[in-house]
C-alpha cells in the first residue's frame, strides 16, 4: 500500500486518514471509483457531516434522494451548467452557478455546509485555487471538503491536455460512444489546472484557500486503453511498477481530502 500524504498530522487530519485506512485504501484505480461514496458516508457519520454539497453534481449526483433520506444528509446540488442540473433528479436543493466566481459563495451560502465534495470535475475547472477558496467560504468551520480528480501525468489525461479539444473529442468519442454530447456520459472541456496527486503542487494551494489539514491519496491505472490489445497490457505493467514505487508524478487519479 502506498503511503497516503498527511499535511499538519493534527488530530484532525489522522481521523482522516483512519476513515481512509478502515475503508481498505490500496492505490489502485478500482478502488478510488467504488469507494468514493463510501468515504463520504464514512466521513459524514465519524463526524456528523449532515449538510452536504456536491459541487458539478451534473446529470448523475453521487447519492440518489431516497439515499440522503435514509442517511439523514441534507444535500445541495451544483453546477455550472442549468442542463445538467435539469437532468438531476429532483428532491435536492439545486443551485445552478460557476464554483469560480466571485459570486459563488453568496449565492450558495457562506458557511453553510458541512461537507463538500465532486467527482470528475477539478479537470475542468480553469482556475481551481478560486474553486477552493469558494470552497473554504461556503464551509462550516470544521467542515470537510473532497474532490476526486484525474491526475496529469498520466498518458490519457496529458493527451486530452495537450490535443486540440477537437481532436481528443472525436478519439474519445470513437472509443466510447457514450461519451458524445447526447450520451450519458459527455464529454466536458478539460484544462487539468492543479491537477496532481504530489503534495508539493496542492499542498500551498490548499493552505493559501483557507484549508488547515489535507490527505492527498494517489491512485493508478485506468481503463482508457481496454480495447486496445498489447497496449492495454504494457501500461498495466507500467502502472503497477509505477503504484509500487509511489511515482506520483504518472499517477492517474487522486482524491484530496481537506479539512478547513
Ligand atoms: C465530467 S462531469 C461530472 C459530473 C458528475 N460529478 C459525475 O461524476 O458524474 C463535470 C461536471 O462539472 C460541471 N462543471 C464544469 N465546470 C464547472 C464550474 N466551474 N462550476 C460548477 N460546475 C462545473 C459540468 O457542467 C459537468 O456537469
Amino acid at each position: 500500500m502506498t503511503d497516503a500524504l498527511v499535511l499538519n498530522a493534527s488530530p484532525a487530519a489522522a481521523d482522516i486518514r483512519k476513515i481512509v485506512a478502515d475503508l481498505g485504501y490500496p492505490s489502485h484505480w478500482h478502488w478510488c471509483w467504488e469507494n468514493y461514496k463510501p468515504t463520504i458516508i464514512e466521513l459524514s457519520r465519524n463526524r456528523g457531516l449532515r449538510r452536504h454539497l456536491e459541487i458539478g453534481a451534473g446529470r448523475d449526483p453521487l447519492f440518489q434522494p431516497d439515499e440522503a433520506a435514509e442517511l439523514g444528509l441534507d444535500i445541495t446540488l451544483n453546477d455550472i451548467s442549468a442542463h445538467e442540473l435539469a437532468l438531476a433528479p429532483s428532491g435536492y436543493g439545486k443551485m445552478e452557478c460557476d464554483i469560480t466566481s466571485p459570486r459563488a459563495p453568496d449565492i450558495l451560502g457562506r458557511g453553510k455546509y458541512d461537507l463538500a465534495y465532486c467527482r470528475m470535475v477539478m479537470e475542468h475547472v480553469p482556475d481551481v485555487p478560486a474553486m477552493w477558496r469558494n470552497i473554504a467560504e461556503v464551509l462550516a468551520p470544521g467542515g470537510v471538503a473532497l474532490s476526486f480528480f484525474p491526475t496529469l501525468y498520466a498518458l490519457p489525461y496529458t493527451l486530452n491536455r495537450l490535443m486540440p479539444e477537437r481532436m481528443s473529442r472525436f478519439i474519445l468519442e470513437t472509443l466510447f460512444p457514450e461519451r458524445k454530447p447526447d450520451g450519458d456520459d459527455p464529454k466536458f472541456p478539460a484544462y487539468y489546472d492543479h491537477c496532481f496527486s504530489s503534495e508539493g503542487k496542492i499542498a500551498p494551494m490548499l493552505h493559501q484557500a483557507g484549508f488547515s489539514d489535507a490527505v492527498v491519496l494517489p491512485f493508478w491505472g485506468y481503463a482508457y486503453f481496454s480495447k486496445i490489445p498489447g497496449v492495454k497490457q504494457i501500461y498495466a505493467a507500467f502502472n503497477r511498477v509505477a503504484e509500487r514505487r509511489d511515482w506520483r508524478a504518472v499517477s492517474s487519479f487522486a482524491y484530496v481530502i481537506a479539512t478547513k
